[in-house]
């Protein structure tokens, strides 16, 4: 086991394996691509080249399942593929490649099964493959080959069988397209001085590597990989490993470069990448050697907009290395921003790919929140660099562990390199408080699924999903509270070491957590670790705790948004968990205790009249708490005399816990809006944020009723001090405040004022905006609130402010600013325009195709638009389906987005009548999202005829 085995393994086979390259390449990729030329309008579907498969998908056959059998274990590949920047004779992007792969043959059979998707494969004496056995063995021969389309598998039937510990090569030579699909190897366009540039680049979680060469596409699957790339004189290939040769060689009367990178670690396929492209970077070498590149276009990297990701990217190297207990495992860390890429970033080993908003900074242009989204986002890919590359979950049913985990430990490695921004403390807002608002849900699913559960593609990629990211961070991190943070770092150095460049189930992490337990004196848990663990991802919600000040008592229930509610999922624990509880009694911190059933008296929390409690101190656990009246009022009273006392998360908790109890008609909905009666005091950004949102909700609910008019005067009330708090300490709005949460309050402050009225407002951000179009290359507006104010002017606006805006995107070079603008653009409030807007999302040359569905989304949150937005998106469902129904985030992404606003009966009965209609086709990985769509809808019905009058009564009592 462990490292030293693959290293002198990788040594022994290099020498072979390089000097194989350097001789097949040249005559193979020339034959292919003589092939290809002569081809006429090649269509890149296996489809063209299978004879018909002799079975049909509902059979039984192995090659109709979507998990490989355990009979064949790869061990090593060699690929070659050559990327064509160029369109072919048939007006095509292709590219052409060679691979081999070296496997064992683990269990007696005649079978090959592989995975293998849109790739042309080359026919050898009328099969799709070349088999040959290893040192002396004689492959069987190969009887017949097909694809096999729905499992995306190359099927290779064998006349005799292969051996159990015998090594075998399978051979396969290829053409594919090189589409602008975002999966796969796909080309990404930009257009620099002018000129329109074209680079390759890939995608491959979670099931695209097979589109990019044949492979043993699952992540146990790990092998080593010897990946060569032929490319044009004037660019630069990149790959997981470091180039170990670049040379000039001439193939077919075409000079061309070949990189040949050295054999990779271990590793499982969906974080291979390789890139060719003419990008330039900036580099650094951390203090073990490590080379960190940071790549991008030209122009980008001249602006220095790399620099703020250089600067960063060693002291979060740095910082894992620590936590971990454990070296960087690659010699080089390659990190690029990519104009077209489907998710935000991807965690490629040793090649880790971005978004441009997710990588590059320009202090000039881009706000602190930009500057915020790059070091969480790096601290993301870079924490799997370990957990998720090093070690890998066997099997996509863990995937929550793996972007939970690194969803919680972006914090950690943020807050080290950015240690005053208060980085730890706003995960209640970005995953906490995001899972318990799909969690509370009938429609949620426990976070644990079963192997068997989770097959095809759509299912894979389904698993992408909030509960996955946001509530498996808020359960690690209670975990990690409860543990101490020693002990859980501990118990995953020994997880890492055990598994390193292998692969594990998530009970493989709790097995060392509990060794690190048992070996800690003072660490007493009341359950073992599994035990604890078992009621948060196993059964899908969690708890709202009740506690009584006037007996002591502590009790829990599931929390359901709506209460009537049925829970069809059955959970062998009943809906009931085992939860840490720390809590404060008036100011002093108090011994952490553990709920362990349904209902216990716990005297400590009986208090006197003046005292109070309050439960989920730091909000470390993943749970809601209510209280009895008495309580509630004293922690209001204390808001209102002396916020500070209380944690400022917990006064964020306070609200987001009090809004939600009071949807889920467990308190009063009063007793929720009086939470918002300190605000005239409060100057921090989480708790104003948390309260934002749940006026958001309001806003929303209320903005096409009478209730709107009291709404608006009460917020316009509040947040008044807020505006002039900030109009003074930043001279009249021509300065920031220096606290990096402070300028995000600033930001609130200003867009809030807006848009409930506030004196003053409006005309500020209408007068900078109207300077700026006077006079477009001096942007005066602070890149803060350029979102806000764009937003605002463009609202507020016409024709005139729409289509500055829009030339303003279209010239625009630094990412972030097209974003702004891109989502200012849907504040218009004028119906042509943002039906035109919706047709652009349709065209790529308008709207990139990775920020299409975010476009609708925008369009979709504003009054005007919704009703749009949601017309035009069932208008053209099949073009939607068909483009993003596979698709990770952005397809459930916009299915909550264009629902977001469904309140009434007739809303709820056309998202009936729509899933209805589609029934057939489906909704892909969006089908949850329409779950929860119909749920929330109702839920908010029914919410709403009971609270719509004192809501409204209460706006105008406060209000006036
Ligand atoms: N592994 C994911 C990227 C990904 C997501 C690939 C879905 C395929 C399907 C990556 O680690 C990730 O989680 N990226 C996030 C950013 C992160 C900061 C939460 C993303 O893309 O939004
Ligand atoms: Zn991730």
């Amino acid at each position: 086991m462990g490292k030293g085995y693959y290293i002198s393994r990788h040594l022994a086979t290099a020498a072979m394996v390089l000097a194989a390259i350097a001789l097949l390449t040249i005559i193979a990729l020339s034959v292919v691509y003589n092939r290809e030329k002569s081809k006429n309008a090649a269509k890149f579907t296996n489809a063209t080249t299978s004879p018909v498969p002799p079975t049909q998908k509902t059979s039984n056959e192995p090659w109709d399942k979507y998990r490989l059998p355990d009979t064949l274990s790869p061990e090593y590949y060699n690929v070659t593929l050559w990327p064509r920047l160029v369109k072919n004779a048939n007006g095509m992007y292709i590219f052409t490649g060679i691979s081999g792969v070296m496997f064992t043959c683990v269990k007696k059979t005649d079978l090959i099964l592989i995975h293998s998707n849109k790739l042309n494969l080359t026919l050898f004496k009328g099969h799709h493959a070349k088999l040959t056995g290893q040192s002396g063995v004689t492959a069987p021969a190969i009887k017949t080959t097909w694809f096999q389309m729905e499992t995306q598998y190359l099927v290779i039937q064998l006349e005799g069988k292969l051996k159990p510990g015998k090594s075998y090569w399978l051979y396969t030579e290829f053409t594919g397209e090189l589409a602008d699909d975002l999966e796969g190897f796909y080309r990404s366009e930009y257009m620099e001085d002018g000129e329109k540039k074209i680079i390759a680049i890939t995608q491959m979680q979670a099931t695209y590597a097979r589109k990019a060469f044949p492979c043993f596409d699952e992540p146990g699957m790990k092998a080593v990989f010897h990946i060569t790339l032929i490319h044009d004189l004037e660019t630069t290939a990149l790959s997981n490993s470091q180039e170990i040769k670049t040379e000039k060689v001439t193939i077919d009367g075409t000079a061309v470069t070949r990189t040949i990178f050295g054999p990779t670690k271990k590793m499982s396929t969906y974080l291979i990448a390789f890139v060719v492209s003419d990008f330039k970077y900036i580099s650094a070498k951390d203090k073990k050697g490590v080379l960190v590149r940071i790549w991008a276009r030209k122009k980008a990297i001249e602006d220095g907009q790399g620099n703020y990701a250089l600067k960063i990217t060693q002291p979060i190297l740095e910082f894992f290395e620590k936590y971990y207990n454990t070296s960087y495992p690659l010699s080089k860390s390659d990190q690029i921003a990519l104009p077209d890429f489907n998710s935000g970033a991807m965690e490629n080993w040793g090649l880790v790919a971005y978004r441009e908003t997710a990588l590059l900074y320009d202090p000039q242009t881009s706000a602190n929140g930009n500057k915020q989204r790059v070091v969480t986002v790096v601290s993301h890919e870079l924490a799997h660099m370990w957990f998720g590359n090093l070690v890998t979950l066997k099997w996509w049913n863990d995937l929550w562990l793996n972007e939970g985990f690194a969803s919680y430990v972006e914090y950690l490695g943020a807050d080290y390199a950015e240690p005053t921004w208060d980085m730890k403390d706003q995960t209640i807002l970005y995953d906490l408080q995001r899972a318990f608002a799909v969690d509370s849900l009938t429609s949620s699913h426990p976070l644990s699924r079963k192997e068997e559960e989770v097959n095809t593609p759509s299912e894979i990629s389904e698993m992408f999903n909030t509960i996955s990211y946001s509530k498996g961070a808020a359960v690690l991190k209670m975990l990690s509270e409860f543990l101490t943070e020693p002990v859980f770092a501990k118990g995953l150095s020994n997880y890492l070491k055990q598994f390193a460049f292998g692969s594990s189930v998530y009970t493989d992490l709790w097995d060392h957590l509990q060794k690190a337990v048992d070996q800690t004196p003072g660490v007493k848990l009341p359950y073992s670790v599994h035990e604890i663990m078992n009621r948060w991802i196993l059964q899908m919600g969690f708890p709202v705790i009740t506690i009584d000040t006037r007996t002591g008592n502590v009790s829990q229930k599931h929390f359901l948004l709506e209460p009537e509610a049925v829970v069809d999922r059955k959970s062998e624990f009943n809906y009931e968990w085992f939860v840490p509880i720390k809590w404060m009694k008036k100011q002093q911190v108090q011994d952490q205790l553990w709920l362990l059933q349904k209902s216990a008296l716990h005297k400590p929390m009986k208090v006197s009249k003046n005292e109070w409690v309050l439960a989920n101190l730091h909000v470390s656990g993943y749970f809601r708490v209510n209280y009895d009246l008495g309580n509630w009022e004293r922690l209001l009273s204390q808001l209102e005399s002396g916020h500070q006392v209380i944690p400022v998360v917990n006064r964020a908790q306070i609200l987001d816990d009090a809004f939600n109890l009071a949807r889920a008609s467990i308190i009063n909905i009063t007793l929720a809006l009086r939470t918002t009666k300190y605000l005239l005091h409060e100057r921090k950004y989480i708790p104003w944020e948390a309260a934002l949102r749940n006026l958001n909700y309001f806003f929303q609910l209320f903005d096409r009723s009478e209730v709107y008019g009291a709404m608006q005067a009460y917020l316009k009330k509040q947040v008044k001090p807020l505006f002039e708090y900030f109009g003074n300490i930043s001279s009249n709005w021509t300065a920031v405040p220096s606290g990096h949460t402070d300028q995000f309050t600033q930001i609130i402050a200003l867009s809030l004022a807006c848009s409930t009225g506030v004196e003053g407002c409006r005309e500020l951000t209408r007068n900078w905006f109207k300077k700026w179009m006077q006079n477009p290359h001096n942007n005066v507006i602070h890149p803060n609130l350029r979102s806000t104010v764009y937003c605002n002017a463009i609202a507020a606006g016409g024709a005139e402010e729409w289509n500055f805006g829009w030339q303003m995107f279209q010239k625009a070079t630094v990412a972030a600013e097209a974003v702004k603008l891109r989502s200012a653009l849907a504040c218009t409030k004028v119906p042509w325009l943002l039906n035109r807007y919706l047709e652009y999302t349709m065209n790529p040359e308008k709207i990139r195709k990775q920020d299409a569905t975010s476009t609708i989304g925008y369009i979709a949150s504003n009054i005007i638009g919704q009703s749009l937005a949601w017309d035009f998106v069932r208008a053209n469902w099949d073009y939607f389906f068909k483009m993003y129904g596979t698709g990770s985030f952005s397809f459930s992404r916009l299915i909550s987005d264009i629902t977001y606003r469904f309140c009434t009966p007739f809303e709820l009965s056309q998202l009936k009548r729509f899933q209805k209609d589609n029934a057939e086709t489906g909704f892909g990985s969006g089908t949850r999202a329409l779950q929860q769509a119909i749920e929330k809808t109702t839920a908010k019905i029914k919410w709403l005829a009971e609270n719509k009058e004192p809501v409204h009564q209460w706006f105008l009592s406060e209000s006036a």
